[in-house]
C-alpha cells in the first residue's frame, strides 16, 4: 500500500466525521485545513441538515459558497455536535488550538455544543501538550505585559504577524504564540491564564476538550473516545 499523504489523511477524517452529523440539525463547524475537508464532505449531505454555526469568517465563506446555511450562534440553542481540528491532542482529549487564529470563536461554538468531535491526522497526537507554540488571543494594549507575564512562567511569547504587521483576528484583536511552556496540567493552566487581564482566549482546550477524536492513520481512521 502506498503511504497516504497528510492531505489524504485529512480527507479521510473529514468524511468520517459525517457519521456524527445529526439529520435535520445544525452542526458546529470549526476552522482549518482538516475542517475544510469536512466542509466539502458536509456539502454532499447538505439537504439533510438545517445548516451550520461557524467558528470563523473563513469557514463561513466556505460553507456559504457550498450552499450550506450559516446561523448566528445567538439565534440557535445548544448544538448536538461541534466538529473541529486541533494542533495537538493528548490522551485525555485536551487540545491546543488556534494555529489558524480562530481559537476564540472555536471555544465559543465548542461551549455551545454537547459533543466535541476532533478530526486530525496522526501527527497531531501527543503524550503531553506543549510542543506546538501556544496561541493566545490578547487585547493589544496588554501585549507587552502579557509577554512579560509568560516569561515569568518560562514561556517565550511572540506577536503573530501577517505581512509584517500584527495579525488581526476575526474579533479585531491580536495573537501571541508562546513556546517553552510545560502543559502537564492543561485544565489548571487554562483556568489560570484565562484570568490574566488582557487575555481573551488561551488556546488550551481542556474545559472544552474533545469527547471523540477521529484520527487519520496509515491503516485507516481510528476512533478515540475520552471519558
Ligand atoms: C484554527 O484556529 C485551529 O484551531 C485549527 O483547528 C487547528 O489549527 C488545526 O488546523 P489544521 O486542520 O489546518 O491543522
Amino acid at each position: 500500500m502506498t503511504k497516504m499523504t497528510q492531505d489524504e489523511l485529512k480527507t479521510q477524517v473529514g468524511q468520517a466525521a459525517l457519521r456524527y452529523v445529526v439529520k435535520g440539525d445544525i452542526v458546529g463547524v470549526g476552522t482549518g485545513s482538516t475542517v475544510n475537508k469536512f466542509i466539502e464532505a458536509l456539502a454532499s449531505v447538505k439537504g439533510d441538515i438545517k445548516g451550520a454555526v461557524s467558528s470563523s469568517e473563513a469557514s463561513t465563506v466556505r460553507l456559504k459558497a457550498l450552499g450550506i446555511p450559516v446561523f448566528d450562534a445567538n439565534a440557535v440553542g445548544e448544538l448536538a455536535v461541534y466538529i473541529d481540528g486541533a494542533d495537538e491532542i493528548d490522551g485525555q482529549g485536551n487540545m491546543v488550538k488556534g494555529g489558524g487564529a480562530a481559537l476564540t470563536r472555536e471555544k465559543i461554538v465548542a461551549a455551545q455544543s454537547r459533543q466535541f468531535v476532533c478530526i486530525a491526522d496522526e501527527s497531531k497526537r501527543v503524550q503531553t501538550l506543549g510542543k506546538f507554540p501556544l496561541p493566545v488571543e490578547v487585547v493589544p494594549m496588554a501585549t507587552a505585559r502579557l509577554i512579560r507575564q509568560f516569561a515569568g512562567i518560562g514561556g517565550t511569547a511572540v506577536v503573530r504577524l501577517k505581512d509584517g504587521q500584527p495579525l488581526v483576528t476575526d474579533n479585531g484583536l491580536h495573537l501571541i504564540d508562546v513556546t517553552g511552556l510545560q502543559l502537564s496540567d492543561p485544565l489548571a493552566f487554562e483556568t489560570q491564564v484565562s484570568q490574566w487581564p488582557g487575555v481573551l482566549t488561551v488556546g488550551v482546550f481542556a474545559q472544552q476538550r474533545a469527547q471523540v477524536c477521529l484520527l487519520g492513520t496509515a491503516s485507516g481512521v481510528e476512533t478515540l473516545t475520552f471519558k
